[in-house]
């Protein structure tokens, strides 16, 4: 029934995994359903097949409530829910740019062909705008009319390492909605996390729109939060010819609250699964739909984050006394300690991570390059297995001419300039993130470069 309608998750990917526990979490009985057979037995024996904090505990807590279960059969998921999450990947297509509808097609085909009760399906996955018109027409299509299934659009704002925050209290809840009835529903399918808000003194906003709003939302925050980053990175280039400090700018722009301090730290740039190719999908899309000049911008906020990675080139073959030729400087002889290889801190996600390509770049440059990550090790491997990978910091920095901070996890953050300084061949270092404190590191004999902030003096 409405009051307590029962739910499935289609793809039990990061976004799904996270979903069906977190609502499981919340008090709803939950389906989790995955083509990939070893994912589901995984999930089915307590197991997050990725690294997320707290949700270990939480998946193995609502497996024992018998609130959550998963499958691999359409059927099943077809009789169980009254709702049910679209959540599988939209990766990025061949030619770079627009997104691969390929899972949303095959997921949403079988699930409608498998319905036998009415059912409401929603999707969650990043989509190009005017997906959930296309998915309602398959729907119609592989469903009797007489079921009534309907479609609806809510799009999810995770940040990986706070996903299960994020889920139980999200700032706000978009859903894109044509009827009283889908919109009743996903009320109910949410009312959980309004529930748990009131019991904090907390008001979840919701958002209600029709459908291409609520595609748009999502593609529009990630554009925007890819947008401060460039825009603060931009300020660094600017910063390194005019000889400012960029940390500082970012700073005293951000006291202002209608810019904000958040989202501001300069740097090797963005990465990850989500906003590289997001931007670059909806660039694609609003070239389709004859609006893409409105999106110019976004081409520019691509450039600026990949030249990052070009200034860590530069700023290597400055500090080892390399030129720099036309295709980039040659590092052949050098020896080079890359730490982090993940997208960013307390995750183990490579995906489209600045700090892997850049450990690449310098590979193919011929330096010798030593990687090493607390978390990302294994997804590198797999990601980039021409690299050399070690187990320690320690390890990674012995013999170093030139360290590489690349990623801020608090490992290097907190590292000891002086007890490092002892083991590398000489004290060179590049903070690619700003996250260490330059004049300690000058005052323990390091030559420092960060990114858009003056060299300091020993
Ligand atoms: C992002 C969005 O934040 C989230 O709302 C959306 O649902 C998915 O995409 P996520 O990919 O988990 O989440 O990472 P996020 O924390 O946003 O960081 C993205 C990248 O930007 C990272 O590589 C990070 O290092 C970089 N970044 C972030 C900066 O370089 N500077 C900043 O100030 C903030």
């Amino acid at each position: 029934g409405a009051s307590r309608p029962r739910l499935s998750f289609l793809g039990t990917g990061y976004l799904g995994a996270t979903y069906a526990i977190c609502f499981a979490e919340l008090g709803y009985e939950v389906l989790g359903f995955d083509v990939d057979e070893a994912k589901i037995a995984k999930l089915a024996g307590g197991q997050v097949p990725f690294h997320e904090p707290g949700l270990d505990e939480l998946l193995r807590a609502n497996l024992a409530a018998g609130r959550l279960r998963f499958t691999t059969s359409y059927q099943e998921v077809a009789d169980f829910a009254d709702v049910h999450f679209i959540c599988v990947g939209t990766p990025q297509r061949g030619d770079g740019m627009g997104a691969d509808l390929t899972y949303v097609e095959t997921s949403v085909t079988n699930l409608a062909r498998h319905l036998t009760r009415r059912a409401l399906i929603v999707g969650k996955s990043t989509v190009p705008v005017g997906t959930a018109e296309w998915v309602e027409q398959l729907v119609a299509k592989h469903t009797d009319p007489q079921l009534q299934i309907e479609v609806a659009w809510s799009p999810e704002f995770l940040q990986e390492g706070f996903a299960v925050e994020d889920v139980l209290r999200p700032n706000r809840i978009v859903v894109g909605v044509k009827t009283d009835w889908a919109n009743g529903m996903l009320y109910a399918a949410h009312k959980g996390v309004f529930d748990l808000a009131a019991t904090e003194d907390r008001e979840v906003p919701l958002v209600v729109t029709d459908f291409a709003t609520a595609e748009l939302v999502k593609v529009a925050a990630n554009a925007f939060l890819a947008t401060k980053i460039s825009f603060i990175n931009a300020m660094a280039e600017v910063c390194e010819v005019a000889g400012g400090d960029v940390t500082q700018l970012a700073k005293a722009i951000g006291y202002d609250p209608r810019i904000g301090n958040r989202f501001l730290q300069a740097g090797v740039g963005f990465g990850g699964g989500c906003l590289p190719k997001d931007i670059r999908a909806f660039q694609a899309r609003a070239q389709e739909l004859g609006a893409g000049e409105a999106l110019r911008f976004l081409h520019e906020v691509d450039l600026v984050n990949l030249r990052r990675r070009g200034r860590v080139m530069q700023l290597a073959a400055e500090l080892l006394g390399r030129r720099s030729g036309p295709a980039g400087p040659d590092l052949s002889g050098t020896r080079i300690a890359v730490l982090g290889a993940a997208f960013k801190p307390n995750s183990d996600d490579v995906r489209d991570s600045p700090s892997l390509a850049i450990a690449a770049t310098l590979a193919k440059a011929g330096a010798d390059v030593r990687v090493y990550d607390p978390q990302g090790m294994e997804n590198a491997r797999a990601a980039q297995p021409g690299l050399s990978y070690v187990a320690t910091m320690a390890e990674a920095v012995t013999d170093a001419e030139l360290v590489c901070v690349l990623t801020e996890w608090a490992e290097f953050r907190n590292a000891d300039p002086q007890a490092m300084g002892e083991l590398v061949a000489q004290r060179l270092v590049i903070d690619g993130r700003n996250c260490l404190d330059a004049a300690l590191w000058a005052r323990a004999g390091w030559q420092y470069r960060g990114m858009g902030r003056p060299h300091p003096q020993a």
